[in-house]
Order: structure tokens, then sequence, then C-alpha cells
């Protein structure tokens, strides 16, 4: 166990533009279509800065091994090189202890864990989960899975018509048998930041556990669990300039020591026969099989680079940049945006009259620009809308206005086509 003094690194990138930063993407030098890319699809999947791609050449290339399983020196430095990286996010989140740190493989499987480690142990038939209409498939099937198994029911608080959760009706939702709260932090469909530090402390009040789905906002702002009083939380790597295949779950460890392991195998136990096997502690016991080492090595080395920026000029870059899109895309006739809620960050969602998504999606590519068309994995929000799909721009600190103008005239141009 390793309690630390919980400081954030001082950002040391401060002097540099914010604008210069987009140098560090090398993928945003690239030309789609023969137009330079103007990527606009990170709430999907955010790139990766130069320093997190050296990282992981220099994990493959001098320090990899398998961890916690051999006394050679190459392991021990993977393994502690592994555990830093833990400690980095520990850090991040302001967690108590780095045992409260689970590697996943990311936020789907961070909610899996929770649903089968907490909700198959505890929920029995007629308990009650509340979730939100702005919740993404993630946080919708495996609780469905966990009420098809054991009877348990699903409750969901509604939203305004500006993507904004109707608190009062959350507070009506609450009863003998509710049993969980998993909600959203920042709409992936949206936009809409919620406020769940509120929504907590109302679930508190009922002695109910809740788990924050983080993925769209820790890449946007600063990410306190102690402060939010969350009982977990989680993201992914890859929507914060790290690499794929890893995420985070975060959960107070008096919850995770309660609850059993997901994943059952190798490194997650304390000892085995065929008659009984005993697990290990946390956070090894939810760490089943070899993890992806080096996917959070380059966690913990996107955590360093975000860090060093600072999350609050991150934030404020990328407020000014949505404001300024939500402001051209006002004056579009024609078109409409979905998700107007007073406090967002990231997203842009937006319908055009008479044209689908998709149509948008294809002939916006044709000018070298990515935006996300469908339905956001949150068919609910949709059908709250009463449409199938929107397109989204979804923003990063990398992103400018140059780009927010020229996603405004492929609009236009889109408009002219089916005119
Ligand atoms: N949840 C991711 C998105 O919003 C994949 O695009």
């Amino acid at each position: 166990m390793n309690v630390i003094n919980a400081t954030v690194p001082t950002p040391v990138q401060a002097a540099r533009e914010i604008e210069s930063f987009r140098n560090d993407f090398p993928i945003l030098k690239l030309k789609i279509n023969e137009k330079p890319l103007i990527y606009l699809d990170s709430a999907a999947s955010s790139q990766m800065p130069q320093v997190v791609i050296d990282r992981l050449v220099q994990y493959q290339t001098s320090q990899h091994a398998n961890i916690n399983r051999a006394v050679y020196e190459l392991s021990e430095i993977a393994t502690s090189e592994y555990e830093g990286a833990r400690r980095k996010l520990q850090r991040f989140i302001n967690a108590r202890e780095d045992r409260e740190v689970i590697f996943t493989s990311g936020t789907t499987d961070s909610i899996n864990l929770v649903m089968h480690g907490y909700g198959r142990k505890f929920f029995k038939a007629n308990d009650e989960i509340i979730l939100t209409t702005l919740e993404h498939h993630s946080n919708i099937v495996p609780w469905q899975m966990l009420a098809d198994e054991t009877g348990a029911k699903i409750r969901v608080v509604p939203a305004n018509e500006d993507g904004e959760l109707l608190i009062g009706e959350y507070k009506k939702l609450f009863n003998e048998r509710t049993k969980f709260v998993s909600l959203i932090h920042v709409s992936n469909a949206l936009g809409t930041i919620n406020p769940v530090k509120e929504m907590i402390a109302i679930a508190h009040e009922h002695q109910v556990p809740v788990l924050i789905d983080g993925a769209q906002a820790a890449p946007h702002m600063t990410v306190d669990v102690q402060d939010l009083d969350c009982d977990f939380y989680c993201f992914s790597a890859h929507k914060l300039y790290g690499p794929t295949g890893v995420g985070m779950l975060y959960g107070k460890a008096k919850l995770l020591e309660s609850m059993q392991p997901f994943k059952g195998g190798g490194d997650m136990i304390a000892s085995v026969t065929f008659e009984e096997t005993l697990y290990t502690t946390i956070p090894h016991k939810f760490e089943a099989g070899t993890p992806p080492i080096a996917a959070a090595i380059g966690f913990g080395s996107a955590i360093d680079y975000l860090l060093s920026i600072g999350l609050d000029k991150i934030s404020d870059y990328e407020n000014e940049l949505l404001n300024y899109a939500t402001e051209q895309i006002n004056d579009l006739a024609g078109v409409r945006i979905i998700g107007t809620a007073k406090n967002k960050t990231g997203v842009l969602s937006f319908v055009i009259d008479g044209i689908h998504p998709h149509d948008i999606g294809t002939l916006l590519n044709e000018e070298g620009i990515a935006v996300r068309t469908g339905h956001h994995c949150a068919q609910p929000i949709m059908q709250r809308y009463n449409i199938p799909a929107t397109s989204r721009a979804s923003f990063a600190f990398y992103n400018n206005k140059t780009e927010v103008d020229a996603l405004i005239k492929g609009i236009h141009s889109v408009q002219k086509v089916f005119s």
C-alpha cells in the first residue's frame, strides 16, 4: 500500500501558447483527400502526442518483460514502471491510496467489473439501480444484464430539452429498494456536464453508492475523487491522449475489498489448490492475467503530458473553442444543435434539415474533416430527441478556430450539395 501526498505536478509548459501543443501530435500533419486533416472526433478517441509514442517505443525497446512474476532485473523494471503509472493515476484523480486504482481495458471494462464484482454479489430481485437518459450503452447494457440475472429494476433520470438532467425527478427515484446509482459525468453525445457532486451527495443521503463514468470528463477537467466523494470513477486512456486497450477504475478501498473478482487467473490469487483458491488483495485481485503493461505505462506518460500543460489551461481553451463553434453553428440556417445545456464541454452535436448525418460525415470527409455521425452508442438520448442520429464535432486542445471555420464552410458545402 502506498499512501502519498497527492500533490499534482506544477504545469511546466505553461509558458507555451496553447496553440503550439498541436505540433506535439504527428498525426495532425496528415492529409486526407489531399486536404489537411481536421480531426474533430476526440470524444471517440483522441490522438497521441509524440512524447507518449516515444515512451511506448522506449518501453518496448528497453524495459519490457512480464510483471510481478520474476526476480530478474528487466521484470523488476517493468513492474516498477507499471506500478509507477498506477501512482500517476492516483495523483491525477487524487485518490487516497494507489491500491484504489485498478487497470482495466477501458471504461466499458471498468463498468462491467463493478457490475460483476459488486452487482452480482450484492443485488437481489427488485433492488433498483438508477441510470440517466444521458448514458451511453456501456453504462446501460451491463446493468440490464444484471437486471436480467437478478430480477433487479432499472430506473431512469429524465432530461429536459436542453439535455440537462432533472434533479427533482432524480430525487424522487430513491426508495428503500435503491441499491446503486451509475451515471455519466459528461454526456458523450451532447456534451452536458452533469452536477455529479450534488447527485452523489443526494445518493449518499440514502446510503447508496455511486459510480461515475468519467470517460468524457477526465480529458477536459480536473477530477478529484475525494472532493466528489464518488464510490467508483472510471475512464479510458485512449480518450486522454494515451493508447487504446487500457483504462482505469477507481473504487473506495472498502468497497473494492468487499467485492468479488470479475476475472479469475494468474496474479489475482494468494494461493490455489484444486479444492480452494484464496484471492490476493486489491488492486491485484481485479487484474487477472498479464495486464496491458505497455499501454498502462503509456497511460502514465499521457497523464504527465496533460499535467505539464495544466487542465485549467486546457479547459479554458476548449471552452472558448466550443463557444466559438456554437456561435458559428447557431448562425447557420437549417442547422440545429442537439444538446444546449448551460454547462457543457468538448462536444457539439447537430442535425441539418433534410440531410442524413451519414451523408454529412461522408461529404465532410472529402474536405479532410473527421466528425462522428450516428447515435454515438447512446440510442436512448436520440430517442429522447426523436432523431435517429446526429453529427458530432468533438474538441481537444489541439484544435483551433481555423478548423472550426473549415467545419462551418464544410457544412455550407454539404447544404449546397443537397439544395
Ligand atoms: N463513446 C465513444 C464516443 O462517444 C466511442 O464516440
